[in-house]
């Protein structure tokens, strides 16, 4: 009936069957973006066992949720984002929705822009995570993107993405990646946010800002700075958070999607097509990771304990980026490292070709993105080795 040919394989997720199909005992998996811990197991954390006892003892119904989710998840994740206090949160000038992870709250937000903005075009940072463009053209827009990462320097194309961000039409919409940019992990300067945001100003652009790894670059405070000079500039803007990463709840698919008006009965009427959006998607959220967070998060104690995991996950992850820049300056010197200690979170362009990732593969079994991500959470002290030795072969 259906005369399809086969659809290629998502990048990132169709690695991880390739992996988990590879009988080799020392394969290593740098492809997609989970935690491991030093053992190489991605840890359920203290805090959401703790919270998941707590739920298995008091839930007393299974009825659905409202439309938006879990009422307290949305007070929380605008505390995280704005911080408790914040006179946006005190002026209701935020309204806060739970998704389906990160990608869902992408989607939810895609919606919301065909009935905002259905003339826009959205346009995403190259590089940029391979979903976003997926996502955003299933929902029916151009896509269109903005220069970003400088192959030359490792570092950010600072020309290149102020002269594209010149070149935005008046009511396009850009998406940002709030800190620990996937894949690179090159993050924008305070100079680029501020040029966002006047390009904004002057243009009614729609900024989308992924905060999908809030707590991995330099915590839950500084990782939300650039967002901050957008809002500091009193732009209206939306921004799609994930739990997956920050507490360790992947498959629970656990985020939320806040929209930022300029007044408060703004906000309430694009909440109200927020909602139309997700009711024709899903009706309503699955509740259990929204009651996860939002027990953790409404309660000290266990805030506190999520706290120093979330510390451990960030610096062990750039511990290993400084073992591995280490491991690569004892081993060669065709290549300096060093820019991998000055990116952020869990990922990093190694700069290889796809000849090498393949190789790699091939030869190590280790498992890289094909445009050259690794996830550097994946590295372990017991791998680390394995992983120099091998890529500074293909070099
Ligand atoms: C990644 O970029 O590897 C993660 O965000 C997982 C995914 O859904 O792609």
């Amino acid at each position: 009936m259906f005369q399809l040919d086969l659809a290629p394989a998502d990048p990132i997720l169709g690695l991880t069957e390739t992996f988990k199909a590879d009988t080799h005992p020392d394969k290593i998996n740098l492809g997609v973006g989970v935690y491991q811990d030093a053992t190489g197991k991605t840890p359920i954390l203290k805090a959401v066992t703790q919270a998941e006892t707590h739920l298995l003892k008091n839930e007393s119904s299974k009825g659905y949720l409202p439309i938006p989710g879990v009422p307290e998840l949305a007070t929380h994740t605008q505390e995280l984002l704005f911080g408790a206090g914040h006179a946006i949160i005190q002026e209701g000038r935020a309204r806060t929705a739970q998704t389906p992870g990160g990608t869902g709250a992408l989607r939810v937000a895609a919606d919301f822009l065909l009935r905002a903005a259905p003339k826009a075009t959205v346009w995403l940072s190259n590089p940029s995570w391979a979903n976003h463009q997926a996502i955003f053209e299933a929902a029916g827009f151009p896509v269109k993107d903005y220069r970003y990462y400088d192959k030359a320097s490792q570092g950010f194309d600072s020309e290149g993405f102020m002269a594209d961000l010149e070149g935005v039409a008046e009511g396009d919409i850009v998406i940002l990646h709030s800190c620990c940019h996937n894949p690179s992990g090159i993050d924008l300067d305070q100079t680029a946010w501020e040029a966002i945001a006047t390009q904004a100003k002057a243009k009614n652009l729609i900024c989308l800002v992924d905060f999908a790894y809030q707590g991995f670059g330099e915590g839950l405070e500084g990782d939300r700075a650039g967002l901050h000079v957008l809002l500091d500039a009193g732009l209206s803007v939306l921004v799609a958070s994930s739990f997956s990463k920050n507490f360790g709840l992947y498959s629970e698919r656990i985020g939320t999607i806040t929209v930022v008006e300029e007044t408060a009965n703004d906000a309430i009427n694009a909440f109200s097509h927020v909602q139309a959006a997700i009711r024709a998607i899903y009706s309503s959220p699955p509740a259990h990771g929204g009651k996860i967070v939002a027990t953790i998060l409404g309660d000290a104690t266990l805030k506190a304990l999520w706290i120093e995991e979330l510390a451990e996950m960030r610096s062990r992850t750039k511990a290993m980026r400084q073992a591995f820049v280490q491991g690569m300056t004892d081993r060669q010197q065709v290549v300096d490292f060093d820019f991998i200690n000055h990116q952020k979170g869990m990922f990093s362009f190694l700069g290889l070709t796809q000849e090498q990732v393949l190789k790699l593969r091939a030869n190590n079994h280790i498992y890289i993105v094909g445009s050259g991500r690794i996830n550097v959470a994946g590295i372990t002290p017991a791998n680390i080795d394995l992983l120099c030795d091998a890529v500074t072969k293909v070099l």
